[in-house]
């Protein structure tokens, strides 16, 4: 394996299932097909495309989903249920690539829920994922709750899952409750402890709740994970699952230090996040990192005059790398004269010295009662200003 080969961090996207798990957030199939769709295009090496057994609307555009994959590798959820095994198969099975995803919870509270004891529990595991590798030779296993599991049974765990045949252990931080150190720690421990832990792939699957899923997915790829389970826009259960936009953009330009790369073509970022916004009738946050519609936006006087002389000043990835045409700088109360002479050139206004005092003088007093100055406001002052001549 090359160097490069190790550093390649998959992308595994489940906008379509844990996305759509967010209360509010249904898609229509058709809208299903048109995200997986611009997944597909945009690199992300897995789509987790739902959970068949739930409804036979989420079975069928798994399977819809499935047809029409060009190069991603399609994946169903299912519990740790033979039915739910087999129909996640039945939906999977069409694409070039399918994936069986299953999962069952381990840590003390989930273990309560099935009411099984540890032992019921790691055979459960063995009959369950030993039943999907005979039916898929792709297979994910995650223990459901990992952070939460105590040590010993989640390594004995994960060994038994890795004997019956998954090639992908994901650990899921499922309630967002742990910390960026600490997501590192677990999983170079596991891959340190487990036997044939080397043999396959470790995934991390982080919540929100803390806001720390982006860091504990960073975190957790220095520990050794290499695939990254992440969403568009972040939408996921509660406050959502790790951005697919920040950890794809944080490795592309922190590559510095976190020596990773990802199949993803960034430029088609801005396109897909606008549209998950449409069709899951989740607006983005204006101040979302990437995406939100002041990521690249820029207000104030000291931040437009050095953004008009040196764009690097104020921004460290350029807009058009994530889709964006370009940078805005929006007049406001907190904009300069450097900016207004700016916005007078792009509107083909030419004026002097005195006007431009002038026209800054009726500007900031407009400002202060405006949220936000635009174009036709502008040209008004200008028509005002030279009336007053
Ligand atoms: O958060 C979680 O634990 C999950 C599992 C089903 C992987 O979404
Ligand atoms: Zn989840």
């Amino acid at each position: 394996m090359t160097n490069s080969d190790k550093n390649r961090v998959v992308i595994f996207d489940t906008t379509l299932r844990d996305g759509e798990q967010s209360p509010g957030a249904t898609m229509t199939h058709d809208e299903k097909l048109e995200i997986a769709e611009l997944l597909d295009d945009m690199g992300v090496d897995i789509i987790e495309a739902g959970f068949p057994i739930a409804s036979e609307g989420d079975f069928r555009a798994v399977s819809e989903i499935a047809e029409r994959a060009k190069d991603a590798v399609i994946c169903g959820l299912a519990r740790a249920q033979l039915p739910d095994i087999d129909r996640c198969w039945e939906a999977v099975k069409h694409a070039k690539s399918p994936r069986i995803h299953t999962f069952i919870g381990t840590s003390p509270l989930h273990r309560a829920i099935p009411n099984l004891t540890q032992d019921e529990m790691a055979e459960r595991i063995e009959q369950t994922v030993s039943h999907a590798r005979n039916l898929c030779d792709n297979v994910q296993w995650s223990p459901m709750d990992a952070t939460r599991t105590e040590w010993d049974y989640l390594c004995h765990v994960v060994e038994i899952a890795i004997k019956a045949g998954a090639s992908t252990i994901n650990i899921p931080d499922t309630v967002g409750y742990t910390a960026p150190r600490e997501s590192a720690d677990l999983i170079k421990r596991l891959i340190e402890t487990v036997p044939g832990a080397d043999d396959v792939v470790f995934a991390t699957h982080c919540h929100n709740d803390l806001g720390m899923a982006t860091a504990n997915a960073l975190a957790a790829v220095e520990g050794g994970a290499r695939q990254i389970e992440c969403t568009i826009n972040g939408l996921g259960e509660r406050a959502g699952n790790t951005a697919l936009e920040e950890v794809v953009m944080a490795l592309k330009v922190r590559n510095d230090i976190m020596p990773f790369h990802t199949g993803i073509d960034t430029t088609k970022i801005m396109h897909i996040s606008r549209r998950v916004s449409t069709v899951s009738g989740f607006p983005v946050q204006f101040n979302k990192a990437i995406v939100g519609k002041n990521a690249f936006a820029h207000e104030s006087g000291i931040h437009q005059d050095g953004m008009l002389k040196n764009a690097e000043t104020f921004e460290i990835m350029r807009p058009e790398d994530v889709g964006i045409a370009g940078t805005s700088l929006p007049l406001g109360k907190h904009s300069g004269r450097a900016a207004l002479r700016a916005k007078l050139k792009e509107l083909g206004v030419d004026v002097g010295d005195n006007q431009l005092k002038d026209i800054f003088v009726r500007f900031k007093d407009l400002a202060d009662r405006k949220k936000e100055v635009f174009d036709d406001d502008i040209l008004a002052l200008v028509s005002a200003s030279s009336e007053g001549d």
